[in-house]
Order: C-alpha cells, then sequence, then structure tokens
C-alpha cells in the first residue's frame, strides 16, 4: 500500500473514495479524499503525520508491512487536527516511547484530543532534525489550517511537507498532479481554498513570501490531502498567491432561495439585465436551497460581486440564505460588491436584512436593492431587468 514518492520517501497514507462530508457535515468532498502520511528512511527513519481515526486500524497494519514499527526514530506531526492524528493513539500504543514534534500549539492540541502524556518535542521555525545526512526543517504555519500547522523540509531530496496547504479533497490512484485530471484537479483545490482558507489570506501570502525568502530548492511538495505536487510544484504556490490576494475574476453570482418563484423571476431576469449589459460577464445562479453550500461559497470566492435575494417571511429571511451569511460572514471575503432583492407580501424587510447581513460580512452593498410585491409582474419584470444592467455598470 505504500507509494515511492522520492528516493527513500514513501507515502503510506490512505485513499478514502467514499468521504462525502468531511468536517462533521460542514464540507462536501464530492471526489473523495486522501489522509497522506509519509515515511522517510535515511539513517533516522521518521514517520510525518497519520491519517483519520477510522483508518487507524488499516493504517497501522499495512505500517507493520512495510518497517517494524520499533525502527520509527521519530514521529512528525505537521498538525493536530483529527484527519492526520487519528491513528496516533493506536500507533503510540505499539510504540509508546518514540518522540512526536511539533509545534508547542500542537502539543496542546494533541494532548487536548487525546489526553495522552507522549514524548513530546515542540519545535519552532529554523529548528532541524538530523536523519543522518539529511535534515528535516521545521516551518511554523499557524492558522494554515490550525494554530498548531506547521511544515517541514527535507533538504537533500527538496520536499516541503505542507500539511493542508496546497492540498485539496481529491481521491486519486494516482495521488501525483501530472497523473490526474487537471480541471478536476484545480476545481478541487479552489473549492478547498475558498471554503477553508479564506479566512487566512494574509498569513498564506505572508507564510509563502517567507518560504521563499529561504531560497530552498523545491523539487516536490507533498501535501496531507489530495495528489503529490511533483510536476512544476510551484504552479500551486503561484495560484495561492493569486488567491490569497483579494481574488475575483468577472463574474457575478446570484444567489437566492425562492418559496412560490416571484424571488426566482427576479433573480432570473436580474441575470438577463447583466447580460444584456455586458456579454463578457459570467453570470451565475443558485438557490441555495436546492445546491451545494461548499460549491457556492466557491464561486462567491471567483465572483467580483454578487446578488442576493429573499422573500420576506415572517419579517426575516429564508433559512437556506441566513445559513449561506453565516458562512461568508465567517470567511471573510474582501474586495467583492453585493446588492440585494426579493419579493413581499407585507413587511418586505428581506432586502434590508440582506444588505445589513452582507455588509456585516465585508462586500460593499451598492444601494437599498430592489423588492417586488407578491408575485412581480412585467413591468416589476422589467425594473429586474434594468436592475441587472445597472449592476453590470457598478460591479467592477
Ligand atoms: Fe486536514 Fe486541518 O486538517
Amino acid at each position: 500500500m505504500k507509494l515511492k514518492v522520492k528516493n527513500n520517501i514513501d507515502w503510506v497514507g490512505k485513499i478514502d473514495w467514499e468521504l462525502r462530508r468531511f468536517h462533521g457535515d460542514e464540507y462536501s468532498t464530492h471526489k473523495g479524499s486522501t489522509y497522506n502520511s509519509y515515511l522517510i528512511r535515511e539513517d533516522k527513519t521518521v514517520l510525518i503525520d497519520t491519517v483519520w481515526a477510522p483508518f487507524a486500524e488499516e493504517f497501522v497494519e499495512n505500517l507493520k508491512k512495510e518497517i517494524d514499527l520499533s525502527e520509527i526514530d521519530y514521529i512528525v506531526a505537521n498538525h493536530a487536527e483529527i484527519d492526520h492524528s487519528g491513528a496516533l493513539p493506536l500507533l503510540m500504543e505499539e510504540i509508546p516511547d518514540t518522540p512526536i514534534y511539533c509545534t508547542s500549539n500542537g502539543v496542546k492540541s494533541l494532548k487536548g484530543h487525546y489526553h495522552k502524556d507522549w514524548d513530546f518535542h515542540p519545535v519552532k521555525t529554523g529548528d532541524k532534525l538530523d536523519l543522518g545526512g539529511k535534515e528535516l526543517i521545521f516551518i511554523e504555519a499557524p492558522m494554515l489550517h490550525w494554530p498548531d500547522s506547521m511544515f517541514c523540509y527535507l533538504t537533500g531530496d527538496n520536499v516541503l511537507f505542507s500539511n493542508d496547504a496546497f492540498g485539496q479533497h481529491f481521491a486519486s490512484e494516482k495521488m501525483f498532479n501530472n497523473l490526474v485530471d487537471q480541471n478536476e484537479l484545480f476545481i478541487e483545490c479552489m473549492k478547498y481554498y475558498a471554503n477553508i482558507l479564506t479566512p487566512f489570506s494574509p498569513l498564506v501570502k505572508k507564510k509563502i513570501e517567507e518560504f521563499v525568502s529561504l531560497e530552498l530548492p523545491l523539487d516536490i511538495i507533498c501535501t496531507s490531502h489530495g495528489v503529490i505536487w511533483r510536476k512544476d510544484p510551484l504552479q500551486i504556490v503561484k495560484k495561492y498567491m493569486e488567491w490569497s490576494d483579494n481574488y475575483q475574476e468577472d463574474q457575478i453570482t446570484i444567489i437566492y432561495d425562492t418559496m412560490w418563484n416571484g424571488t426566482r423571476a427576479m433573480a432570473e431576469h436580474i441575470a438577463k439585465g447583466i447580460s444584456l449589459e455586458d456579454k463578457d460577464t459570467v453570470v451565475k445562479l443558485y438557490n441555495t436551497s436546492k445546491s451545494d453550500k461548499n460549491d457556492v461559497i466557491t464561486e462567491i470566492f471567483r465572483s467580483k460581486g454578487i446578488v442576493m435575494g429573499s422573500p420576506t417571511i415572517n419579517k426575516g429571511i429564508l433559512t437556506s440564505l441566513a445559513g449561506m451569511l453565516e458562512e461568508i460572514k465567517g470567511l471573510r471575503f474582501k474586495n467583492k460588491k453585493g446588492a440585494v432583492f426579493g419579493t413581499y407580501g407585507w413587511s418586505g424587510e428581506s432586502p434590508k436584512i440582506l444588505k445589513e447581513n452582507l455588509e456585516e460580512a465585508g462586500f460593499e452593498v451598492i444601494d437599498e436593492g430592489i423588492k417586488a410585491l407578491w408575485n412581480p409582474d412585467e413591468e416589476a419584470l422589467k425594473k429586474c431587468v434594468d436592475y441587472g444592467r445597472s449592476l453590470a455598470k457598478r460591479f467592477t
């Protein structure tokens, strides 16, 4: 079950083809995922990360086929989140005295999860572990993705073990970036960045600049999810630099929910107005009650602006939009415009509520939006088209 990465480095992780939900139920994984663990056998033997707990037994059994566990000199825990540390308790039952190298926050997280007093060795950026000729250099990477996260770099082979950074939830038997469908790969990379790393974009940029300043040669990036970046590994680093810099494409995304299709009709006519005014801008519509929220978030990430619509219900908005607003408040998108709309029968608060929430989420909402009484008639729909035309001019 191992896969040779380079020289004395083997992948010993788990491909999880079945995974459809991650982080509890928070993140959709249409294409499964992988939990990447790596075994380095130089004069000293190191295991980098493990796998998610449901696969702990399988992981340890497979590892035993590969190596006498007592030959593992060091364990490196780049990140304490359960998808990478989940097999540690079972592994440590077999080799309880093996030292674990992680950040000081990693010690807190691992103790917090497993309540064990293993032989922790906290490390900082620049600390090194001598493997006999080659060295592992540690680089703290707080908030990519938790406070404890770190990278490590193997000299001689020029391999960066980046844990969550540069990863994607993408199961593949091929496991190397040059052997998989490139469109599928980059869709999953962007989805992963948009849904997980967006709030930490300033740190992503800083960390990449810090790594570049070390002037370490880079042949391979071994992530903890998805493919190993063997061919042109800098391509994903460059993408992260783009994505972390207030990323947007020429796209407007209309996000709505509807009860009796009045708000849907408004959405479609706003879309028509945008397209009539600007032939180049990509316009996409998503009904939040029927769409995968993580896919919608990825579309928001790509957009220069979003238009959000809800009918008014009980002086509020529909719950699928309330949930989406909660998500995007946490993600803290930057440099994006917003607009609002909705139908109503009597009180009509929905555009105002949407506007307030979008502003709280950091969007620049361009005006008070538009609303239509009951089911929009021809005149109301023409106003939607005109509103779409005005958005095309103002969402720049
Ligand atoms: Fe893949 Fe933050 O764990």
